[in-house]
């Protein structure tokens, strides 16, 4: 799968947490909200991971601006990781844990909202298909190095089990996916 693709599913995927995380804390749900908490610290440090290690280093040999991006973007990161130390010393019932993780929530959908509209179109525009697609492997593979799902663990789902899935991961833009971005985009089945 294209590598843009891959990293546009992972934000998804933890857009759906955020969502879920949101409404659990509406609800002041803390189990909820520190299951969803783990969940959200372990999908951002894969993806950071992935990207720090090969999509950053791949795009910056692209042009100029795509490397200032990405120099934005590793300051991002680190922002991420910072309040992710922070929010991994606290309780989820002190206070200042979920005003944490609503900092954390906000920066990551700036920064991914960033990479979609900024990076990933120029990513696209200088790039040829084959070169994205052997990168995508490169992550996938970067990604089972981690322990993380991915997208052969989900690929024989059916369309109804995958929107099944989407729709309890509240996973957004998940009407207009086809079978193969919501098998990218969900994680897999808890058992
Ligand atoms: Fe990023
Ligand atoms: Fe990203």
């Amino acid at each position: 799968m294209d590598a843009l693709a891959i990293l546009i599913a992972d934000h998804n995927r933890v857009r759906g947490l955020f969502a879920r995380f949101n409404t659990a804390n509406d609800a002041d749900a803390v189990d909820e909200m520190s299951t969803l908490a783990e969940q959200i610290i372990e999908e951002l440090t894969v993806h950071t991971s992935i990207e720090e290690t090969h999509f950053y280093p791949w795009v910056v040999s692209i042009s100029d601006e795509t490397k200032e991006t990405v120099s934005e973007g590793i300051e991002e990161h680190h922002v991420v990781k910072t309040l992710i130390t922070e929010i991994q010393s606290l309780q989820p019932d002190q206070p200042e844990w979920a005003a944490k993780m609503t900092v954390l929530i906000e920066n990551v959908e700036h920064h991914a909202e960033e990479e979609e509209e900024e990076l990933f179109p120029k990513v696209r525009s200088a790039t040829d298909a084959d070169a994205r697609e052997a990168l995508g492997e490169t992550l996938e593979g970067a990604k089972k190095e981690l322990g993380a799902p991915v997208l052969a663990d989900k690929i024989d789902l059916t369309l109804t089990e995958l929107k099944e899935l989407a729709s309890d991961q509240q996973i957004p833009g998940r009407s207009d996916m086809d079978h193969d971005e919501l098998a990218a985009t969900v994680a897999p089945p808890t058992a």
